[in-house]
């Protein structure tokens, strides 16, 4: 059967205007995949399955929230989106736009966005406005934005976005045919672990429903550390936020699961980046990680009992964020001469 997007697939579980025609780039339905080679190595002994949301039509989960929200921004007439991001938000938002014919308009901290994301926005023609600030001071003029005339946020504060990002966790649900008993993710401004946790209780009322284990990075993990944090600093840009939006979604969704909301290292964060990408084939962006090295502290604290079944959300693709991986191998080779010697002695062959 083709799959023509999360709109046209849920539709009787989502809330859209009578007669509203769907904005989509046929986004959802992404693999499930088995990750044994990952679990080895980080010593566990049950099924890992990871959501691999990098393979959206922009590269990141956000696209399942915005096929929504730019649904619903086209049939209110509005003729201008506008958000505040990290980065992948201003990806979707603009292509988006680009596909409904509406314009975009995207706000973010200057110098903080990874270069793939700032490349899609440039590329849909949205209007981009740097600030000299962080995520949340753009947040922030984005809230004093949202009245003007004919202009839609579509950040997560809109609800229509949650209601969108919530299908990843009906898609979990019946790609394994039975209910995990973890689900990991990363924690940013906290509405992705706000929209599966409510996809869960939704598609399972009477429960049980996999216990929540979000992940923060250590420099900008105001959940764990229970204060704003004023100037985040993480390597993970994409969740580079001191004062998330969905604070309070993300707290009860650990609290209702028995699940948690931790923090771990960019150190840990780029270890596990690189283990996923080495170990599995997968390349995501550094703040897929956080649940990736938070999965091996949940193994080595001895939370994760033997033969559960694990399932974690890979939120962005690793091309996003071609720097930091440059970073990480920072000399490149040095040309040889083309020929079989040569190759054969560069190889230790
Ligand atoms: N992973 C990636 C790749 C993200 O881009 C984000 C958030 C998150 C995780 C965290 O999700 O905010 O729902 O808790 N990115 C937003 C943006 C903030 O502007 O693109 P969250």
């Amino acid at each position: 059967m083709s799959w023509n997007g999360i709109i046209h697939a849920f539709r009787d579980r989502l809330p859209l205007p009578t007669n509203a025609k769907a904005i989509t780039l046929f986004e959802g339905n992404t693999p499930l995949l088995p990750a044994p080679r990952l679990t080895a190595a980080i010593g566990g002994d049950f099924d890992l399955r990871l959501k691999y949301e990098g393979l959206n039509p922009t590269a990141s989960f956000k696209d399942r929230g915005m096929t929504m929200a730019v649904t619903h921004a086209v049939a209110k007439g509005a003729k201008l989106v506008i958000c505040a991001s990290t980065g992948n938000t201003s990806a979707s938002a603009s292509a988006y736009a680009a596909r409904a014919g509406i314009a975009s308009a995207v706000i973010i901290p200057s110098g903080k966005i990874a270069l793939g994301k700032l490349t899609q926005a440039l590329m849909h023609g949205a209007k981009l406005l740097p600030i000299s600030g962080n995520f949340d001071d753009a947040l922030n003029l984005i809230r004093q934005m949202s009245n003007l005339k004919e202009v839609e946020v579509v950040n997560s504060i809109n609800p229509v976005r949650i209601e969108g990002q919530k299908t990843a966790s009906f898609e979990i649900l019946e790609a394994l045919g039975k209910t995990p008993d973890f689900h990991f993710l990363p924690v940013g401004n906290a509405g992705n672990i706000t929209a599966y946790w409510k996809g869960f209780c939704e598609a399972i009322p009477k429960g049980p429903r996999p216990r929540m284990f979000g992940w923060q990075a250590s420099g900008a993990a105001p959940l764990v550390d229970g204060h704003i944090v004023k100037d985040p600093q993480t390597i993970a840009t994409a969740i580079r936020i001191g004062n998330p939006a969905s604070g309070e979604g993300a707290l009860a969704a650990a609290k209702e699961s028995n699940g948690r909301i931790d923090k771990v290292s960019d150190q840990e964060i780029l270890s596990a980046y690189q283990l996923l990408a080495q170990t599995e084939g997968i390349f995501v962006e550094p703040a897929c990680a956080a649940p990736v090295a938070g999965l091996r502290k949940a193994v080595a604290a001895g939370w994760i009992p033997k033969g559960s079944l694990v399932t974690m959300t890979l939120t962005g693709h690793g091309l996003k964020d071609p720097d930091t991986v440059l970073s990480l191998f920072p000399h490149a080779p040095s040309p040889i001469p083309p020929t079989l010697d040569a190759a054969r002695k560069a190889l230790g062959l």
